[in-house]
């Protein structure tokens, strides 16, 4: 039965030819190899969001009126509820975390550099994707703190010159957050952010899968002297080693949500007195710290406009990277790409902390 199954998927799919091409792929085995398991997390981690917010979704409403009800009816009356949100709030964060994880990995190992340009550029967007997921998603329990947050957050974006206010109105739905934010918002999360990860996520994995894995430049020059370098069956060795990883990823994510339990608080009310120590995701703290310490005028021009356009053109420079990195392209070693790479690490990790304590 399972023979004559497989030989009916076989004449229309080529499953023997999938089969041949999976025994032949080899994964190049040296002592960086542990960074390449960065992405692998990543997905799996992708994976859990996906699950975990479909069953979130089937309680969920997204209104001012039912939104809050509805997240503290999953975490006390669902069976389970309190699990699927504790895993979806925790997993999200460290999705995040994996994904720097894996863009610096990437980085360092100089990934980035000719024929894999494309595949840095749909990783830069994709982490850019995940972080609007977790913006996005912040408000949709609809509590005091994400509620002032997000209007912190969305204010923000008034900073962009020209059309700052346009931004603003269109993040919120009208002048303010109200229900309409939150329904615009969770448009968004369930929507639109999926969709396009779904295209930059396909992609992403499509080239990965066409060029195959590169080996950093210190082995790639080794391979040029003659030397061989030791490959490892893709099936079912490096499955395997990617599965491990995905289980020490699923028993930090369990151990956090048991033991941690993500908060709910107050209900959002527009009319209530701002809360202390409003700040938003750690991801965006850095960002947060570094606004609030530039002077409100720098050489006449507004400090937060300032601040802000020098994020877009970091974030312009990241995306661009393996373009301007030309020595990398000729396999050169590049010392000031190097050091950018430590100091932004370097930043993010200072200003992260003194964020979380200045809040
Ligand atoms: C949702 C987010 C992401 C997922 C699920 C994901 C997934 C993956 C996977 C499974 C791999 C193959 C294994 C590996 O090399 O680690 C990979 C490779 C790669 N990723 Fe990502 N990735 C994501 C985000 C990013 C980001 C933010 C960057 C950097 C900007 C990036 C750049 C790359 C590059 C350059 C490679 C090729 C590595 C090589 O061939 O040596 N990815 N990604």
């Amino acid at each position: 039965m399972t023979q004559h199954v497989f030989a009916w998927l076989d004449e229309r799919l080529d499953l023997s030819g999938l089969r041949a091409f999976i025994a032949e792929k080899t994964v190049p085995k040296h002592r960086h190899s542990v960074w390449y398991y960065m992405g692998g997390i990543t997905l799996f981690l992708v994976g859990v969001q996906v699950a975990t917010g479909i069953l979130l979704l089937l309680y969920y409403r997204p209104s001012a009126g039912e939104a809050y009800e509805s997240v503290q009816f999953i975490v006390s009356h669902v069976e389970f509820g309190w699990l699927i949100r504790n895993l979806h709030s925790w997993s999200g964060n460290l999705l995040i975390l994996m994904a720097f994880v894996h863009l610096f990995s990437t980085f360092f190992l100089r990934a980035y550099r000719k024929p894999r340009e494309l595949t840095w550029v749909t990783g830069v967007l994709l982490l850019f994707v995940m972080m609007g997921f977790g913006f996005s998603g912040y408000l949709l329990p609809w509590n005091e703190l994400a509620f002032f947050a997000t209007k912190v957050g969305t204010g923000i974006a008034g900073a962009v010159p020209l059309v700052g206010d346009f931004l603003v109105r269109f993040l919120r739905g009208g002048d303010d957050v109200t229900g309409a934010t939150l329904t615009r918002f969770y448009g968004i999360h369930v929507a639109i952010l999926p969709a396009i990860t779904t295209v930059l996520l396909g992609v992403h994995l499509l080239l990965i899968q066409r060029q195959g894995m590169s080996v950093p430049p210190s082995v790639e020059k080794r391979e040029k002297a003659g030397e061989t370098i030791p490959q490892e069956p893709f099936f079912p060795n490096y499955v395997l080693h990617d599965v491990m990883w995905w289980y020490v990823a699923l028993a930090v994510l369990a151990a956090l949500a048991l033991f941690l339990p993500w908060e709910l608080g107050k209900k959002a009310d527009a009319f209530a007195s701002v809360p202390a120590g409003i700040r938003p995701e750690w991801y965006f703290l850095a960002m947060f710290q570094t606004l609030k310490l530039i002077p409100s005028h720098v050489l006449g021009i507004e400090g937060e406009m300032l601040g802000v356009m020098g994020f877009n053109v970091a974030a312009v420079l990241l995306l661009v990277m393996p373009f301007l990195d030309r020595r990398a392209a000729d396999g050169r070693p590049n010392r000031i790409v190097t050091l950018a790479g430590i100091l932004a690490v370097i930043y993010l990790i200072v200003f992260t902390i003194y964020g979380y304590l200045a809040a």
